[in-house]
C-alpha cells in the first residue's frame, strides 16, 4: 500500500533525501512481494534509538537499525523500521560508502527482519540473510536507483583560445570528441549573444558529432531560442547573460521573470528539449523553477568555489547540499556547476541528489599542461570516486 518515511532528528550536517529512500523502499517492497503492505520508516538520532534499544531489547547504547514487526496485524502492516542516521553516518565513513548507500543497506536489512529473516538464529540463517541482502542491494544498484554523478564538460574555452588568433585551431568540435573518448557523459557549450567563444558553426557541427548528450547554455533571447529550436540539443540550460561579464556571474532570477521563462520552457518542451535553470542555491528559485515546468535545475557552485576560508566554504556547501535535496524532493532533476576544479569537485560530486556536474575552465586549463585526455580522465576519477565514497 504505502511506505511512510518520517524524519525525526535535528542533525543539520546530515543531509539525506527522503525521496531517494522512499524510492528504494518502494522498490524493495515490490521485489519482496509486499508492495500491498504498509511500512513505516523512522529516521532518528542516537539518543532516540538508544532509548528504544534499552526499552525494547534491554540493550544499552545506540544501534544502527531496529525492526518492529507487526505480522499479526489485521491491516497488512509490515511494521516499523527505525534507523539512527547518526550511527549510519559514522558507519558509512568507516565503510567508505555514502550515507545513502548505507541507509539503503540498513533499510534492506530491517525489511528482511520484518519479513521473518533473522541472523541471530544460527549460522545457516545468518548466511542466507546476508546472501539475500547482497543480492537485493546489487540489483537495486543496477536499476539506477543509486545513480552515480556524471561529468559533462564545457568546451567554451577551447574556442576562446582559437578565437584569440582568429583561425581554426584549436577546434572545440575535436576537443568535444576527445572529452567523450576520455569518458565525458555530455558536452556543454554556451552560445552567447556576442559569440565571444562558441560560434554558430561550432554548435551545428557539435550537434552532428556529439555521441553522448549536448547541453546548450543560453540566455532566453529570441535569436538564440530559435537556434536552439532548430538545433534540438538534448537539453538547454537557461543562464543570465550580461555583455560585460567575463563569465556567467550569478544564477538566473527565475522567480522574477516566471512568465517569460515559462514561455521559453513551453517552446523547448514542445520541441522535445529538456530545460534546466541555472540558479543560485535558494528555495525561492527552486520553487519558481518547479512552478514553471523546468525539468532540471543547475545549482551555481561559484560562491562555494570562490570561498576564501573553510567556514565560508562549509556554509556554501551546506546551502548547495540542502538545495539539491529540496529540488530533488520536489521532483526536479539536479545538476551543478561553475568554478569547480580538481580540489573543490569531490565534495559536490558526493551529494547523492546531484546527477551531473558541468565543468569547463579547470579541465581546459589542466589540459594545457597534461593534455586533454588526461585532464578529463583525472576529473572523471574524482567525480566517480566521490559519488561512491564519502
Ligand atoms: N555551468 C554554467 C551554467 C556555466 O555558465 C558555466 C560557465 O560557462 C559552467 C557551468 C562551467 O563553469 P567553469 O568553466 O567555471 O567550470
Amino acid at each position: 500500500m504505502s511506505v511512510d518515511c518520517t524524519i525525526n532528528y535535528d542533525l543539520p550536517d546530515l543531509h539525506i533525501s527522503r525521496q531517494l529512500l522512499l524510492r528504494n523502499a518502494n522498490w524493495l517492497m515490490r521485489k519482496n512481494n509486499v508492495a500491498d503492505h504498509n511500512l513505516s520508516v523512522l529516521l532518528v538520532d542516537d539518543e532516540e534509538i538508544a532509548w528504544l534499544n534499552k526499552h525494547y531489547r534491554k540493550i544499552s547504547g545506540p544501534t544502527n537499525v531496529l525492526s518492529f514487526p507487526l505480522s499479526e496485524s489485521l491491516f497488512s502492516e509490515l511494521g516499523d523500521i527505525v534507523i539512527s542516521v547518526e550511527t549510519a553516518a559514522r558507519e558509512a565513513k568507516e565503510k567508505k560508502t555514502t550515507l545513502h548507500a548505507h541507509l539503503t543497506w540498513l533499510l534492506t536489512h530491517g525489511l528482511l527482519h520484518l519479513l521473518g529473516h533473522d541472523h541471530e538464529r544460527g549460522e545457516k540463517e545468518a548466511i542466507a540473510m546476508w546472501d539475500l541482502e547482497q543480492k537485493l542491494i546489487t540489483e537495486l544498484q543496477n536499476t539506477g536507483s543509486n545513480p552515480m554523478t556524471h561529468l559533462a564538460i564545457n568546451v567554451d574555452h577551447v574556442a576562446t583560445v582559437r578565437n584569440a588568433r582568429g583561425i581554426t585551431e584549436p577546434d572545440p568540435v575535436t576537443a568535444a570528441a576527445i572529452c567523450e573518448l576520455a569518458g565525458a557523459a555530455g558536452i556543454v557549450v554556451h552560445l552567447r549573444e556576442d559569440r565571444r567563444h562558441i560560434k554558430d558553426r561550432d554548435v551545428i557541427l557539435l550537434r552532428q558529432t556529439i555521441k553522448t548528450r549536448m547541453n546548450l547554455e543560453m540566455g532566453a533571447n529570441k535569436e538564440i531560442i530559435q537556434i536552439a529550436l532548430d538545433l534540438k540539443p538534448e537539453m538547454v540550460t537557461l543562464v543570465p547573460e550580461k555583455r560585460k561579464e567575463l563569465t556567467t556571474e550569478g544564477g538566473l532570477n527565475v522567480a522574477g521573470q516566471k512568465k517569460k521563462l515559462a514561455k521559453t520552457i513551453a517552446q523547448m518542451t514542445k520541441a522535445g528539449i529538456a530545460v534546466s535553470m541555472f540558479i543560485d542555491p535558494e528555495s525561492k528559485q527552486i520553487q519558481a523553477s518547479h512552478d514553471i515546468g523546468a525539468t532540471y535545475v543547475e545549482l551555481h557552485t561559484g560562491r562555494y568555489c570562490d570561498a576564501t576560508n573553510d567556514s565560508e566554504r562549509n556554509n556554501e556547501y551546506k546551502m548547495i547540499a540542502a538545495s539539491a535535496d529540496e529540488a530533488y524532493e520536489m521532483g526536479l532533476r539536479v545538476n551543478a556547476g561553475h568554478g569547480l576544479d580538481y580540489q573543490t569537485t569531490s565534495r559536490i560530486a558526493a551529494i547523492d541528489t546531484i546527477e551531473e556536474l558541468s565543468i569547463g575552465h579547470a579541465i581546459i586549463t589542466r589540459a594545457v599542461y597534461v593534455g586533454l585526455d588526461q585532464a578529463v580522465r583525472e576529473m572523471k576519477k574524482i567525480v566517480s570516486e566521490a559519488s561512491m565514497i564519502v
